[in-house]
């Protein structure tokens, strides 16, 4: 199943990201992808405050991984330092555990992936525009989009 969606603005896509948090279960998988300042980061902490998350998410590009603590653990991986070296570290261990995953630049890590996921897409229109493309694969990622 797709679904699109316009954004207006900046605070659109933290609503956005609330809901999708608020609708999330346990060891769901988020891959996220746009261009550089699309609102991958922004979206995911929209998606952290939908899981009862307090700390702020901010983008972990020189960490790879940041964990935060809620209703679900969120685990935030930024793969853009990754390409061709993934296997090594034992992500799966992470992106298999309890929490959400959430993945920007998952095509550096795509032998890591289940089949099942949900492909999120966000497109630059203007300065405060984006359309986000929700396309989900596997039943629960359907479901969680028939709610959304
Ligand atoms: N509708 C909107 N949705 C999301 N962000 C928006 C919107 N309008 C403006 N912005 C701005 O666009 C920027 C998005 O930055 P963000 O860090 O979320 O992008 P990113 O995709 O994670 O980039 P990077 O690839 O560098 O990690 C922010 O400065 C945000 O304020
Ligand atoms: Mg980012």
């Amino acid at each position: 199943m797709i679904k699109k969606f316009t954004m207006h603005s900046y605070e659109d896509t933290i609503s956005l990201g609330i809901k999708l948090g608020h609708l999330t279960k346990n060891k769901m998988v988020f891959i996220l992808e746009g261009d550089l300042g699309a609102g991958k980061t922004t979206l995911t902490k929209g998606i952290a405050k939908g899981l009862g998350i307090d700390s702020t998410v901010t983008s972990p590009t020189f960490t790879i991984l940041k964990i935060y603590k809620g209703r679900l653990n969120l685990y935030h991986f930024d793969a853009y330092r990754l390409e061709g070296v993934s296997h090594e570290l034992g992500f799966e261990e992470y992106i298999n555990q309890d929490g959400l995953s959430v993945i920007e630049w998952s095509n550096h890590l795509v032998d890591l992936l289940p089949s099942e996921l949900l492909k999120i897409e966000i497109t630059y229109i203007d300065d405060e525009t984006r359309e986000i493309t929700l396309t989900s694969m596997g039943e629960q990622y359907d479901d969680l989009l028939k709610e959304l």
